[in-house]
Order: structure tokens, then C-alpha cells, then sequence
């Protein structure tokens, strides 16, 4: 079957080739895949794994094969999954807990943009408590955590301002269900109750200082580069109690990873989440989506479709 491979060689690093077939565990489906998506965590290990490593997690697509151990749906379903990647390629395995079936109108390449964006914004919120009446900042909003997390929060109920890196993404927050649309965090915002960060570095630092008592920070990125942000004791004066929480989406549960990426797929069914689709282009092109998504061109989610 044919799959993209890291190689030191290839322009861009990445190459489409013929590779062996997946060899799934008795746990695991094997999926045609449809449609897959990219995540900005990739592009760190894409220029860490430069010889052969075998990139993907967001996979959409068909069960070619159902798991040996009968857990997972039969052959045939539509499917959106999370693998352990190898999901740029034509097949992958992926263990039967980590895939939801598709609800009929949900497309692949809606559906391939939703896992690990789409978990980490279910699961960063949470975080927080209930949501109804509470005032939830999002950092890297017009991003692909941060476009879920503001639409997620508002269907929950929540007061929600989004942070977004310039005028110019502004329009692509509108009817997502935000309150407020803000390019910066200024004095008069807040106090929130619940801060979802991916961007890190300055803005994680003064969304700390926005923060109302009892309140929680949900650290989950560095979207805005690697700078480390100082803390000091002072910085709770205004928030006494309010905690911060280190978050990683691969030790949130894994075990029901399919199950929420079924009450995603079903937000998506209802017409309650859109996975704010900025680019969907055809698999071959690859490494011109990982170049536009590494020099921020992108607003929202790229997806690529594999041709059957
Ligand atoms: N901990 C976990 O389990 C987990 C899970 C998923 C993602 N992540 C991490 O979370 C971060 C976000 O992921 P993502 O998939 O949402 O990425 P993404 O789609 O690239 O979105 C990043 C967002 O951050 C904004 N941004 C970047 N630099 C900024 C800056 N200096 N100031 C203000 N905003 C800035 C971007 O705005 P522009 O589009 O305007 O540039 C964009 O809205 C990444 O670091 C990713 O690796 C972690």
C-alpha cells in the first residue's frame, strides 16, 4: 500500500511510497482510509523523526478489517479514529477503543479533523467544571483546539472570549458562538473562570493575571513558540485558589477516546460543531499543507484525502 515516510532525501522530508501493510493486534481495526488531518504537534516531530518514521493520528474512514477480539465495529463501518500513526497512508491499524462509527451525514474529511483537536478541546474544558454561566477565555482560538474549544464551551453554555493573534482572524471567530473577540488580553478582560491556553510564552502569562478566584488554567500548547512563562507567588493575589492544570491529551483516558469522539462526530451530525475545515486538499499534496500549517497560513483544521 502506498503511505508517506519520513526520508532526509525527499523535498520537504516526507515522501508518498510503497510501504508494508499494517499488522494490527488482535484489538485493533484495519481502516481504508479516507481522510486524515494534520496536527501542529506533528510538525515537531516530523523534523525529529527524519528517517522513516511513518506520521498520523487523525484518521476518517472505512473498517477493512474488524478486530480479531470482536471489540470493535464490523467490517464496512464508517469510522473516525486516532492511531499510533502510520494514519497518512492508504491503511492503518488503529485499536478498536480509540474508533467511533460515523454517523451517516458526517463526512471523512469532517470527521478526519476531529480527533486530537477535537479530544483536547472536549477534555481541556471539562477541566474547568460545569460550564453554564461561566466566563471562559480561549487563547489560539482560530486555531484547531481553539476553534472546537470556543464552540464546544458555548454549546455548554459558557460566556466565551477568544483570543486571536490578529484583526485579520477575527472574521473566521464569527458564529462560532463567542461573546467577545479580542486581539490581545487587556486589563479590563475578566476575571475568568476557566482559561484554555495552547499559545504559551507572553499570553499564558497574562492570562494568569485574568484570572477570578477559584478559577483553573488549562495549559496545553506552545502554539506561539517556546518562550517560558514566569510565575510568581504574586500572580495568585487576585485569584487565591485558582489552580493550573499541565495537559496532555495521550494521558487524559485513552481508553475512551472512541467514546468522546463519538459525541464529536454526533455534535457535528446535529449541526452544533463544525470542524472549521481551512484546507482539504487531495493526499499527494501533503507537504505543501504541512508548510502552509507550519507558516500559520491555515485558520482551522487541514485535512487530505486519499483517493480510493
Ligand atoms: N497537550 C496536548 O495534548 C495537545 C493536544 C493538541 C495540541 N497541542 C498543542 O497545542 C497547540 C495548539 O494546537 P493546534 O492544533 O490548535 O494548533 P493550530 O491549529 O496551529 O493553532 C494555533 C493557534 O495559536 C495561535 N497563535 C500562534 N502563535 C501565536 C502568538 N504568538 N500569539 C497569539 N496566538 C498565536 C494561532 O494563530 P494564527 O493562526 O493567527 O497564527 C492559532 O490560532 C500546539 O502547540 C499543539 O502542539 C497539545
Amino acid at each position: 500500500m502506498r503511505g508517506h515516510i519520513t526520508d532526509p532525501g525527499a523535498e520537504g522530508g516526507l515522501a508518498l511510497r510503497e510501504l508494508p501493510e499494517p499488522e494490527p493486534s488482535p484489538h485493533d481495526v484495519v481502516v481504508g482510509v479516507g481522510a486524515y488531518g494534520l496536527n501542529r504537534g506533528e510538525l515537531a516531530l516530523l523534523q525529529q523523526r527524519t528517517d522513516g518514521w511513518r506520521p498520523g493520528q487523525d484518521v476518517a474512514g472505512t473498517v477493512l478489517t474488524e478486530a480479531a477480539d470482536r471489540s470493535g465495529p464490523p467490517e464496512g463501518s464508517r469510522v473516525v479514529g486516532i492511531a499510533d500513526g502510520g494514519g497518512w497512508s492508504a491503511r492503518v491499524a488503529v485499536p478498536s477503543h480509540r474508533v467511533a462509527v460515523l454517523p451517516e451525514q458526517v463526512t471523512f474529511e469532517q470527521a478526519a479533523a476531529l480527533p486530537v483537536a477535537g479530544l483536547t478541546a472536549l477534555r481541556t474544558l471539562r477541566q474547568g467544571g460545569a460550564l453554564l454561566g461561566a466566563r471562559v477565555l480561549v487563547t489560539g482560538a482560530s486555531g484547531g483546539v481553539g476553534s472546537f474549544a470556543v464552540q464546544l464551551a458555548a454549546a455548554g453554555g459558557a460566556e466565551v472570549t477568544a483570543l486571536v493573534s490578529g484583526k485579520h482572524r477575527i472574521g473566521a471567530l464569527r458564529g462560532l458562538g463567542a461573546g467577545n473577540v479580542v486581539t490581545g488580553i487587556g486589563e479590563d478582560a475578566g476575571p475568568f473562570d476557566l482559561v484554555l491556553d495552547g499559545v504559551g510564552g507572553p499570553v499564558l502569562a497574562e492570562a494568569i493575571h485574568r484570572l477570578a478566584p477559584g478559577a483553573t488554567l488549562v495549559a496545553y500548547g506552545i502554539a506561539g513558540g517556546a518562550d517560558r512563562t514566569p510565575l510568581a507567588f504574586y500572580d495568585f493575589a487576585a485569584a487565591p485558589l485558582a489552580r493550573l492544570v499541565g495537559f496532555f491529551v495521550y494521558a487524559s483516558g485513552e481508553d475512551t477516546f472512541g467514546r468522546d469522539l463519538g459525541v464529536l462526530a454526533t455534535l457535528v451530525d446535529r449541526g452544533r460543531l463544525d470542524p472549521q475545515l481551512g484546507s482539504v486538499r487531495d493526499w499527494a499534496e501533503t507537504t505543501d499543507a504541512v508548510e502552509a500549517l507550519r507558516r500559520r497560513t491555515v485558520t482551522g483544521k487541514t485535512v487530505l484525502t486519499v483517493p480510493n
